[in-house]
Order: C-alpha cells, then structure tokens, then sequence
C-alpha cells in the first residue's frame, strides 16, 4: 500500500493536510523520517506522526511440537489443522512457515509476518531442515552418496539438493535438506527402495524444537529466536 492512502485511510487528516505533515518531515517509517507519499509500506511498517504511532500489528511468531494426524493448513473440512492447536487470539490470522505432512511430527513455525516466513520458505535461502527418520528396512550405507548427489523427481522433474543422510541405527537416521520439496524426504527414500515409517523434524535453520515442548503444544518465540532469520 501507498503510504499516502495509508495515511487518508488512517484519518490523519486531507490530503492537502497530509502533504503538509509529509513535507514538514513530521512522518516517519519504521523509525526514519519519510517525505514521499509514494512510498510503498505494508502491514508491519510503523507509521508515526510526530512520533505518535498510527496503528500497531502485533507480530506473532510461534513454534509448535505438531502432533501426528493434523494438517499443516488454515482451515479444513475434514482434518484438524495446526491452528486448532493454537490458543492465541490472533490465531486465525496465522500461517505457516513451511508444512509438516498430516503424519509427520515435530517443529513447525507459525507467524501473520509474510516477509518473516519468506525468509525461511523462499528456496533461494537454502533454510536447512533437519529430521529424524524412522524406517521399514535397514539403510543402506549407498544411500549417503545417493543422498549427497541429489534424486531426479521425475512429477517435477528436477533433482533434489545436496541432502546429509546421517545413519544412527540400521532403522534410523538423520536427514538435512536444503528444500522443501512435497513429501520429499519419503521420496528420497522410496528412490533408494526404503519406506520412511516416522518423521519428525528436529530443526529450522538455527531454531531446533524446544525440548520442553510436548505434542500439541506451542510457545512465543523469543525476540533473539524472530532474529535469527534475518
Ligand atoms: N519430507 C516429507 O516427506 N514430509 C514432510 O512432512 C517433510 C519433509
């Protein structure tokens, strides 16, 4: 939005009188003064007029131990999602940072900030996701490599990225990937003739689940944890 039409919408005055609170330097964006009424804000710019604020959004950041069996979605017809999981009073102007399958478990990030979320869903940021992987058959130590050189997806047809294939038992191991691709990291063990059983996701970047979280329940994230994707 036009921070011109902001300031009509928000009452700060006619626009003849907004040019002048603009011009007189009295309006600023995000804490730096701002004369040209054509510059493009959005819902989490704060907008002061002589240093009063003119609206506050409260940015919500959250992390969830997702349970199995609720969907990483808004709403749904059939299915529980993540938000009935949240008590907080804007949880439904919430979304998610990257999806959990229904099954799968662990740390999903849940925020009404889009630009936050798109720091850590944009490919191009390479976010490492790490997951604890529980198998059908003992893993091949050829799959390491197999996972390092990446595995062609022919329904996207494309090949995954560099992904860490970490062996702690001859059922479980530790996956890293750099994507977030549909059910990828089944898919790369179906490639390799395996059958992921349980997933559950122990990291977002430089934000592992907090220990203290049981399924089903979430917690704020502290200032430092929002500024750590940046
Ligand atoms: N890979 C999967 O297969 N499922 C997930 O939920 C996340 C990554």
């Amino acid at each position: 939005m036009r921070l011109d039409r902001f300031l009509v919408r928000n009452d700060a005055g006619t626009c003849r009188e907004i040019r002048n609170l603009l011009d007189c330097g009295r309006v600023a964006v995000d804490g730096d003064i701002e004369t040209n009424g054509l510059r493009k804000i959005d819902r989490f710019s704060k907008i002061e007029v002589d240093g009063t604020p003119l609206q506050a959004v409260e940015a919500v950041y959250l992390m969830l131990h997702k349970p199995a069996g609720y969907l990483s979605a808004t709403s749904d017809p059939h299915h529980p999602t993540v938000i009935d999981l949240i008590d907080h009073p804007l949880r439904n102007e919430l979304h998610l940072a990257g999806r959990l399958d229904r099954a799968s478990t662990g740390l999903v990030l849940l925020t009404n900030d889009g630009r936050w979320s798109k720091r850590i869903t944009e490919p191009t940021k390479e976010i490492a996701k790490v997951y604890q992987v529980t198998t059908r058959d003992e893993i091949a130590a050829e799959s390491i490599a197999v996972f390092a050189i990446g595995i062609y997806f022919a329904y996207e047809d494309l090949t995954t990225r560099p992904a860490i294939l970490e062996i702690l038992a001859p059922r479980e191991a530790r996956v890293t990937i750099h994507e977030g691709r549909y059910h990828q990291v089944k898919r790369m063990f179906h490639a390799v003739g395996n059958q992921v059983l349980t997933l559950h996701r122990d990291r977002i970047g430089p934000l592992a689940l907090d220990a203290g979280l049981t399924p089903g329940a979430s917690r704020s994230l502290t200032p430092s944890e929002v500024a750590r994707f940046q």
